[in-house]
Order: structure tokens, then C-alpha cells, then sequence
């Protein structure tokens, strides 16, 4: 197929080089053109100078940027996909954003006869180069089965959650989780320290039981040993938790420990760890 990739960050940079393994058509666009430069290098592919230009004669566009507004501005924006966007293109967003601009631009792209999926990821750097991501999607059933063989080439899980705006809202659900059993995690380590236990062999014995989770299984070594500089940006979690607090309130539902740990983070902006592994939160309680 003829596809295009806007946005080669950590994670749309190993996204985009999967779909040009398997054998499609990709021409990309990176506002810093040396990225682009350097994966049609790596890769094969083409890149444009535009997200319009890149998007001319692709039948599906992902998008994979920052925010809202990025977004915004390579869908809608002056140089955006929706200039010149082939008739029944679809457009994927894989950027973390709110189900609001989901459900925006799915208005706007459907009314000019193309169709908009929300897919936003998680799985973090390593899942991206792995081609193990889960994705979690709205968007229309047809669409969604379109797109899928197309995904799965960095995907170990596709799911259709329901309509627009529901893949961002499950992506809500994935740090409300989260953003709790980190902190959990963070105090748990902090007890340990202090109480001077083995760590190694406490967590050795409590990962085989139900306080097992993957932050446990992949960052406990990490914390206790203070190294942040690397994994999932404290930034993003924020922009994340932000979004989520946001939902929260517009439908009334309690995301207490939430908002709490999203003070928490805060903190840890201050402390300079805007770019840490989110797992610094051990930072604030070792300080
Ligand atoms: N990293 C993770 O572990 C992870 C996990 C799950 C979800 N996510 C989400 O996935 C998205 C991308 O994350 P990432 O880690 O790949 O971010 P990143 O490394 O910072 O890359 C962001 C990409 O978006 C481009 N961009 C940003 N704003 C733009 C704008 N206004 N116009 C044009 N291009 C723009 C950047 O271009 P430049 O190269 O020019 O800066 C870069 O290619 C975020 O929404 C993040 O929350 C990330």
C-alpha cells in the first residue's frame, strides 16, 4: 500500500521502519528533516517537506507527534494532511491526546469523505523497535479492519475498544493505572531500604505474587540504583495524567490517588526530572 508517517520520534521513527520492511510504499515527514533524512537512509522510503506532501497519495496517514495541538497542526494546519488528502484516505493518530480532538477531527475528516481512527500506543520505546506494541483503538469497525494488517506490523495487540475517541479514552484507563501502582511501587522500594531487607530477595519472592506488575518486574533496579535517564518522560506522563484529570471531571468520575500522583510528578519536574523514566517518583521520597 501507499502509506505515510508524520512524526519520527522515538516512537514513530521504528513504527514507520516496520511498515517499510513489509514491504509498503512509506514516505514520511519529520519537522527536523534530518530524521527523515536519515531513515529513508535506514529504510528505503521517501520523505516529503510537508505533512500535506507526504500525505498526497497515501491511502492510510499515521500521525504520531506530541499533543493536541501538534496534532492539530499536521492534520488541520496551513502545510496539513487534509490539504490535498486522497478521497476515502484514513487518517491513524497514534499520538496520546485528548478524546475531545478525536472526535474533532473525525467530524471534520468524515465530512470531506475520508475516515479517522484514534489509536494511541503503549509498550514505550522498547516496544516500538520490538514491533510489540499494544494499540488500542476507536473508530469505525470497516476502517479499524482495514487498517489492522497494516498495524499489526508493530503490534503484539490490536484491540477495537469502540466508537471515536474511545482508543484515548482507554489510554486514560492505562495511566490511571498506572500512575497509583508506580507510586506504590516507589514507597515499597523506600520501606525496603530503610528497613535495610535484602531487596533483590524480597522482590525475588513478591513478584511471584500478587503484587507482581510489569513497573516491578522492569524498573525495581533501576529505582534503587537511581537511574532515571532513560524510559517513559516525566513530561508525557504529565500532559497524560492532565488529559485524564480533564475526562475525569467532565463525566464525574473520582481519580483521586490520580491527581495526587500528578502532584507528585510536578515535584519531580521541579527536582529537573522532566525527561526521567517515570519511575523517579522514588526520587521525591529518597530526597
Ligand atoms: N515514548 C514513549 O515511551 C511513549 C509511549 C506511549 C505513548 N507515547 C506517546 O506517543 C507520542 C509520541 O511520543 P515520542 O516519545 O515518539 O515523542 P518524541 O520522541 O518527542 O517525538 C515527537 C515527534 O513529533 C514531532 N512533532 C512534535 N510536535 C510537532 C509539530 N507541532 N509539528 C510537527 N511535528 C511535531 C517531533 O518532531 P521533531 O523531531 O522535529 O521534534 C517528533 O518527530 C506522544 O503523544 C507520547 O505521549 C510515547
Amino acid at each position: 500500500m501507499q502509506l505515510s508517517f508524520i512524526g519520527l520520534g522515538v516512537m514513530g521513527y521504528p513504527m514507520a521502519g516496520f511498515l517499510a520492511k513489509s514491504g509498503h510504499q512509506v514516505t514520511v515527514f519529520n519537522r527536523t528533516e534530518s530524521k527523515a533524512v536519515r531513515w529513508c537512509e535506514e529504510f528505503g522510503g521517501d520523505y516529503a517537506s510537508s505533512p500535506s506532501e507526504a500525505s498526497k497519495d497515501a491511502e492510510i496517514i499515521f500521525t504520531c507527534v506530541g499533543n493536541d495541538d501538534d496534532v492539530r497542526e499536521v492534520i488541520l494546519g496551513e502545510k496539513g494532511v487534509i490539504h490535498g488528502l486522497k478521497k476515502n484516505a484514513i487518517i491513524v493518530d497514534h499520538t496520546t491526546a485528548s478524546s475531545v480532538l478525536a472526535q474533532e477531527l473525525n467530524d471534520y475528516i468524515s465530512n470531506i469523505g475520508s475516515s479517522f481512527l484514534d489509536a494511541p500506543l503503549s509498550g514505550g520505546q522498547a516496544g516500538a523497535e520490538s514491533g510489540q506494541l499494544t494499540i488500542m483503538v476507536g473508530g469505525d469497525e470497516t476502517v479499524f479492519a482495514e487498517v489492522f494488517p497494516v498495524m499489526n506490523n508493530y503490534a503484539k495487540a490490536c484491540t477495537l475498544i469502540g466508537k471515536v475517541g474511545s482508543g484515548q479514552k482507554a489510554k486514560m484507563v492505562n495511566q490511571i493505572c498506572i500512575a497509583g501502582l508506580v507510586q506504590g511501587l516507589a514507597e515499597g522500594l523506600h520501606f525496603a531500604k530503610r528497613e535495610k531487607l535484602d531487596i533483590k530477595a524480597v522482590i525475588d519472592a513478591i513478584s511471584q505474587g500478587a503484587a507482581q506488575s510489569w513497573q516491578m518486574e522492569n524498573r525495581w533496579q533501576t529505582m534503587i540504583d537511581n537511574e532515571f535517564e532513560f524510559g517513559f518522560a516525566v513530561e508525557w506522563m504529565r500532559k497524560d495524567l492532565e488529559i485524564a484529570l480533564h475526562e475525569a471531571n467532565r463525566v464525574n468520575a473520582k481519580i483521586e490517588v490520580t491527581a495526587i500522583v500528578n502532584e507528585y510528578y510536578k515535584e519531580i519536574e521541579s527536582l529537573g526530572g522532566k525527561r526521567f523514566d517515570t519511575s523517579s517518583l522514588i526520587k521525591r521520597l529518597e530526597s
